[in-house]
């Protein structure tokens, strides 16, 4: 019986093909890992600093901005634990947080919730409540800023609210 050679040249179709796949793979992957930094406001834009600011209560909604943010929402999975209805899972649900919470302590509880559960008491009244801490996200200021936005287009709808 011929004995296998480990060192005979292979016919590189096979390593083409699977290539070919993995750039398949990867150019799916760039499109389920879309960020919202890779719209007309990401860190580098001249306006970031003012975009990351919270928004006037009256200020018309962002809607590329909210589009984001749901977006962002749903990647990062924070729908796992907050649903958007009247239904509390795992945490609240976030329906109606842009009337309950101002944008700082929102950013802050997004950004840094292990440190927001330790010094803050209205965290601290959550996790009595929900029993669980609230996991660090690994989210950024835009990412976040853009989820609020979508959170204030949702309340103005749920709540038909002018100037919020
Ligand atoms: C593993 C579950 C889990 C995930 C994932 C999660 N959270 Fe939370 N979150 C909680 C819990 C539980 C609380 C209540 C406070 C506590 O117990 O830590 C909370 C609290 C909050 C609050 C305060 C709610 C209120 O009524 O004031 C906000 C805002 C929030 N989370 C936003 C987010 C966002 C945005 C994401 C995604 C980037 C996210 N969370 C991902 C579990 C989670």
């Amino acid at each position: 019986m011929a004995k296998l050679n480990p060192n005979s040249p292979r016919s590189p179709f096979p390593a083409i093909l699977s290539l070919l796949f993995l750039s398949l793979l990867a150019g799916c992957g760039e499109q389920e890992d879309w960020s919202p930094l890779d719209g007309p406001w990401d860190p580098n834009h001249p306006d970031a600093e003012a975009i990351l600011q919270a928004p006037a209560p009256d200020a018309p909604i962002d809607v590329e901005m909210a589009e984001a943010g749901e977006r962002w929402y749903r990647v990062r999975g924070c729908l796992a634990c907050h649903r958007l209805d009247d239904e509390d899972v795992v945490g609240p649900s976030l329906k109606g947080i842009t009337l309950r919470r101002e944008y700082d302590w929102y950013r802050a509880m997004v950004l840094r919730p292990d440190s927001m559960l330790q010094n803050d008491p209205i965290a601290q009244e959550l996790l009595e409540i929900y029993r669980i801490p609230m996991p660090r996200q690994g989210v950024d200021d835009l990412r976040v800023r853009a989820m609020w936005e979508f959170h204030r287009q949702l309340d103005r709808e749920a709540f038909s609210l002018e100037g919020r």
